[in-house]
């Protein structure tokens, strides 16, 4: 039985059936409850496909990821989609909005889909979320008619909908300015302690990376260190 909230051990993916690429070496680690973790390290380092085995999106090809005590591979389909709704959000690189509703829907949409149609309460949640996230002017425009960026912002109010106890995010201000990455990292830093939710969140900003609880740098598929910050 795990202790930590996340507890990792001995993970290890593989890519390929030929030929083999070897690209997370046996990562061990833990994570605790309101955690505010930075992952950081070169491109190609592994960390985007850490995340999306973390976030039960794709298998390990050996080792344990205990989130909450459930060992996730023990979970069939249905049980893994169920365990995501209640525990995990994601903020990933490739934003997955639909194309044909608006910002405000998107925000709106997975928990539509899993408690029927928006009451007034989360309508008004869902447009508050994109004010916080500097959207309050395109609330009600297609997807398809924002910017990278936007969308980006989309898929953070999205993530922060439902409320969920671990937010994982690719990159969450990749593409966008100095002030509007300040505003968004003080929203999730609000947000951890308000709600003590646990935030690991993979950037190649060294300033974020320096105002987060601990910072974790993989290279070539291992955690070369593992830090945490001395306020
Ligand atoms: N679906 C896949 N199939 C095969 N190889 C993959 C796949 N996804 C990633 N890789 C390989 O795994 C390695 C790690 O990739 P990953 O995307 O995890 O890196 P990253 O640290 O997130 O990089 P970046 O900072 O550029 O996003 C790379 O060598 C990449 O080519
Ligand atoms: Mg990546």
């Amino acid at each position: 039985m795990a202790k930590s909230l996340i507890e990792i051990n001995n993970l290890v993916k593989v890519y390929g059936q030929e030929v083999k690429n070897k690209v997370l070496h046996s990562i061990s680690l833990e994570i605790e409850k309101g955690e505010f973790v930075a992952i950081v390290g070169p491109s190609g380092s592994g960390k985007s496909t850490f995340l999306n085995l973390l976030g039960a999106l794709d298998q390990a090809t050996e080792g344990e990821i205990w989130i909450n005590n459930q060992l996730i591979s023990d979970l069939d389909d249905l049980e893994l989609a169920k365990f995501r709704n209640q525990n995990l959000g994601f903020v990933f690189q490739f934003h997955h909005l639909l194309p044909e509703f608006t910002a405000k829907e998107n925000v709106m949409i997975p928990d539509w889909i899993e408690y029927g149609a928006p009451t007034v309460d989360k309508k008004e949640r869902a447009q508050k979320l994109l004010e916080l996230v500097g959207l309050s002017d395109v609330t009600d425009k297609l997807i398809t008619k924002l910017s990278g960026g936007q969308k980006q912002r989309v898929a953070l109010a999205r993530a922060l909908m439902n409320k969920s106890p671990i937010l994982l995010a690719d990159e969450p201000t990749g593409n966008l300015d100095t002030a509007t990455t300040e505003k968004i990292y003080n929203l999730l830093r609000d947000i951890n302690q308000q709600l003590g939710t646990t935030f690991i969140i993979v950037t190649h900003n060294q300033d974020i990376a320096a105002k987060t609880d601990r910072i974790i740098r993989l290279v070539d598929g291992q955690i070369e260190s593992d830090k945490v910050i001395e306020k």
